[in-house]
């Protein structure tokens, strides 16, 4: 089993979509201390912080619009055809939640949410899969452990990671036999910009039962490159993590969805509360 050193040594292209902040800021940061010789190119609205170092490029993209996706795939493949020899490694990490109660939600940001999370991660991957298959390499796709279950007051979040998991896992079996397989990791709770994002008053895992759930995004970064290095098509971010995504698929799905209910309803009276101190 190659060490995350030798298997990012095999890349001569690393993409990347959000490394601007949070998971995806993490993986970048990771791969450079590993040390790489490929160059990394990041999709994002806004440019990393970090330095891509001399071979780093930033493409300024909102995924969620379909016309700006496919002017950034063409982008990419003119860089994986200029690249020297070596495997690329796609990974699709943007995404963002939307947290409430469905009708009160904007209608807006629930479909950006999907062409965001499901739509440019597909696309995205159709549109370089053809040269990856030349080249050879991996896709990986950040879903998360709100794949395992239906999430109320995430509902739609937690629907498109469903589709990220299933779809991710589905494309590593139909990638068999070739140079290329997809792998799929799930975060569980991860401290990033994610929660101020999604709407949280405050991030959940500062509180209650969710305490003891909080992973900082460096370490899912690590978790990452390590599920890479060893050929793993899924990876559940910790032991914690990984009892929920083994219950949340075992049990009945509607007494896991009611039960999951209840505990979001609890911590939504929290963040309400909080919300009016
Ligand atoms: N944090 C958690 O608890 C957790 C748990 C499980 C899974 N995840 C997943 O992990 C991934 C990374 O999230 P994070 O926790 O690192 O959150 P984050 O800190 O909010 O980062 C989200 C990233 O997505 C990018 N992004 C958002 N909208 C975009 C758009 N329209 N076009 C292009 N890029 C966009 C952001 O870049 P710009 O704003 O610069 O565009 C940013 O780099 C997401 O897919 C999330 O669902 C997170």
């Amino acid at each position: 089993m190659p060490t995350p050193s030798e298997y990012l040594n095999r890349a001569a292209v690393i993409i990347i979509t959000g490394g601007s902040s949070g998971i995806g800021c993490s993986i970048i940061k990771a791969i450079q201390t590993v040390g790489t010789n490929a160059c990394i190119c990041n999709l994002s609205r806004s440019k990393p912080e970090i330095l891509l170092e001399k071979k780093g490029v930033h493409i300024s993209t909102d995924l969620s619009d379909p016309q700006a996706v496919l002017s950034a795939a063409e982008q990419l493949r003119t860089l994986i055809a200029d690249a020297t020899s070596g495997e690329v490694i796609l990974i699709n990490n943007s995404g963002f939640g939307d947290y409430g109660v469905m009708p009160t939600l904007d209608r807006c940001k629930q479909l950006k949410m999907i062409d965001l999370n499901v739509r440019s991660m597909v696309d995205l991957t159709l549109q370089v899969l053809p040269q990856m298959l030349d080249r050879g390499g991996a896709v990986v796709n950040i879903a998360s452990t709100s794949a395992f279950q239906p999430t109320p007051f995430l509902a739609t979040y937690g629907a498109t990671k469903s589709f990220v998991l299933n779809w991710t896992l589905a494309l590593n079996e139909d990638l068999r036999g070739t140079r290329v397989r997809a792998l799929a990791i799930c975060p569980g709770p991860t401290r990033s910009n994610f929660f101020k994002a999604a709407g949280f008053e405050t991030p959940p895992m500062n509180s209650g039962a969710n305490a003891t759930l909080d992973m900082t995004a460096d370490e899912v970064a690590a978790y990452t490159l390590n599920a890479l290095a060893s050929g793993k098509a899924l990876m559940v971010t910790g032991w914690k993590n990984k009892c929920i995504a083994f219950f949340g698929s075992k049990f009945p799905i509607l007494w896991v969805t009611r039960i999951g209910g209840k505990l979001l309803r609890k911590l939504r009276l929290e963040q309400h509360r909080k919300g009016q101190q």
